[in-house]
C-alpha cells in the first residue's frame, strides 16, 4: 500500500517546476531573470488605495472569520461591477467568493466531477485546469484554439467534435466546457462573433459553459473584450474572476465565481459551492474589505487601470518586437493579459523537446520561462511580458542569442 493517494500525482504546476533550478543558480551567485510567473505586483505596485484599505481593515479590528461564501458587502460590490460593466442583475446567491480563482477551480471540480466524468478544455490551457480535473479522476476532452487564426476558436471544428461526442454517447459524461478569455498563455481576446457561436453551440448541446475572465480589463492594441455573461442569458453558465490581475493584487488571494441563472444545474452548483466554502470556514477577512474598496472606488480604479494597462501594452509590444527578431520563433501578437506564446523550431535548434530547451536556456543564460507542453501545446514557449523594458531587453536578447548559437543552419 502506498502512503500517498494515486490521484495526488496530479498535484503539480509546471509553471513553477524550474523554480528549484533557478534558486540553485541564484545560490551559486548567478543572475537569474524569471519570466515564468504572471505576477504583476512583482513589477507594478498594487494601487495605494487598495493597500491602505487592507491596513484600515486591520486597524479597525476586522480580523475575525467572515461569512464563508464572502462578505455580503463584497457580493454587493461584485454585483455592482457586473451591473456597470455588463448590465447584469446579480443576486447575493449568484456570487461565491473564494481564495482566488484557484480555489473556485478546486471547489467546482470537486463538486461536479466524479470518477470517469469529463470536461471540455481548449488547448493551450492554463495548467491548473487540468490538475484540478485530474485530481478528481476526471477525463479531458481537448478542443483547441487555432493558432493560424490568432488563437481564436475554429467553430466548425468544435461543432464537428461536439456532434461526434453526442453520437458516440460521450457527451453525457461532460460536466462542463471551460474557456479562458482573455487567454493565458496566448494573450488572445476572443472575437465577439466567435464567442456568440461558442455560446450557441453550448446551448445546442446542453453544455454547462464556464468562462475564466480574470484578465477582463487587461485588453489593448485596440481589442475589445466581451463577457460570456452578456451572451449567455437564459442558459446555464458561470464566470470566474478575481482581484489578482485587474486590481494587481495577486497575493490578496481573492476570487469569485458568478452563477447568474437559476436552472437546475446552476442552482445545484451555487448551493454546493457554499457548502465547500463552509468546509474551509472563512476567507481572509481584511483582504475582502480591501476588495470592497478596490471594486467600489470606481473613480480611483478607472484612473489607475488605464495607466496600468497602457504600461502593460508598452512592455508586451516591446517584448514581442524583440522576439520577432528571432528567426526560430513564430509569434502571434497578444492583445490581452500579459503572456506571449511563440512557436519554436526545436529541430533547427537541436533540442528534443521544449522542456529540454527551457531547462538548458535557464542553466546556460539564467533566463527562466515555461515550456508549451505544460499548456498542452508542445514546441511552444510561454513568456511573461510584465518586466520593465531593460529587464525584457536583457532577457530576450539572451534568449535570441542562445537560439542563434544553437542553430543548425
Ligand atoms: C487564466 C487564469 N485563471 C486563474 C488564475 C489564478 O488566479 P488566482 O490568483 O485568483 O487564483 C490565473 C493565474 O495566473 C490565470 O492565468
Amino acid at each position: 500500500m502506498t502512503f500517498l493517494s494515486e490521484r495526488s500525482k496530479h498535484a503539480q504546476n509546471a509553471i513553477e517546476v524550474e523554480d528549484i533550478v533557478a534558486e540553485e543558480l541564484v545560490k551559486e551567485g548567478r543572475k537569474v531573470v524569471s519570466l515564468n510567473r504572471g505576477d504583476p505586483a512583482k513589477y507594478l505596485p498594487t494601487p495605494k488605495y487598495i493597500v491602505d484599505s487592507y491596513k484600515k481593515a486591520l486597524d479597525d479590528g476586522k480580523t475575525g472569520y467572515s461569512k464563508a461564501e464572502g462578505l455580503n458587502e463584497l457580493a454587493v460590490a461584485i454585483a455592482g461591477r457586473y451591473k456597470r460593466m455588463h448590465g447584469l442583475n446579480l443576486k447575493r446567491e449568484d456570487i461565491i467568493c473564494t481564495a482566488g480563482v484557484s480555489e473556485a477551480l478546486e471547489f467546482m471540480n470537486s463538486a461536479m466531477v466524479s470518477s470517469g466524468d469529463s470536461a471540455i478544455l481548449f488547448k493551450p490551457y492554463y495548467p491548473p485546469y487540468m490538475s484540478h480535473l485530474r485530481l478528481n479522476d476526471g477525463n479531458v476532452v481537448l478542443e483547441r484554439y487555432n493558432e493560424s487564426d490568432g488563437w481564436n476558436v475554429h467553430i466548425d471544428e468544435l461543432r464537428h467534435s461536439l456532434s461526434y461526442l453526442k453520437k458516440s454517447n460521450r457527451l453525457k459524461k461532460v460536466k462542463y466546457m471551460l474557456m479562458t478569455n482573455p487567454n493565458n498563455p496566448t494573450g488572445t481576446v476572443l472575437r465577439r462573433k466567435v464567442l456568440e457561436e461558442i455560446v450557441d453551440l453550448a446551448n445546442e448541446y446542453g453544455l454547462f459553459l464556464i468562462s475564466d475572465e480574470i484578465y477582463d480589463e487587461i485588453v489593448y492594441n485596440g481589442a475589445r473584450f466581451t463577457s460570456v455573461s452578456e451572451l449567455a442569458e437564459g442558459m446555464p453558465h458561470a464566470i470566474l474572476n478575481g482581484l489578482a490581475k485587474d486590481y494587481d493584487a495577486t497575493g490578496f488571494r481573492l476570487g469569485y465565481m458568478i452563477v447568474p441563472e437559476d436552472d437546475k444545474r446552476s442552482l445545484e452548483l451555487k448551493k454546493k459551492m457554499v457548502d465547500y466554502a463552509r468546509v474551509r470556514i472563512s476567507l481572509n477577512t481584511p483582504s475582502q474589505w480591501a476588495a470592497v474598496e478596490a471594486i467600489n472606488n470606481v473613480k480611483e480604479h478607472n484612473r489607475w487601470v488605464k495607466s496600468y494597462v497602457k504600461e502593460i501594452e508598452k512592455r508586451m509590444n516591446y517584448a514581442v518586437d524583440l522576439l520577432e527578431e528571432n528567426p526560430y520563433l513564430q509569434v502571434v501578437r497578444p492583445n490581452g493579459a500579459y503572456y506571449i506564446f511563440p512557436k519554436i523550431d526545436l529541430k533547427l535548434l537541436g533540442f528534443k523537446s521544449d522542456m529540454q530547451f527551457v531547462d538548458t536556456l535557464l542553466r546556460k543564460t539564467g533566463v527562466q520561462i515555461v515550456w508549451g507542453s505544460a499548456f498542452g501545446e508542445p514546441s511552444h514557449l510561454r513568456l511573461v511580458g510584465l518586466a520593465p523594458k531593460e529587464i525584457l531587453e536583457y532577457a530576450l536578447n539572451r534568449l535570441n542569442n542562445f537560439c542563434r548559437k544553437n542553430a543548425r543552419n
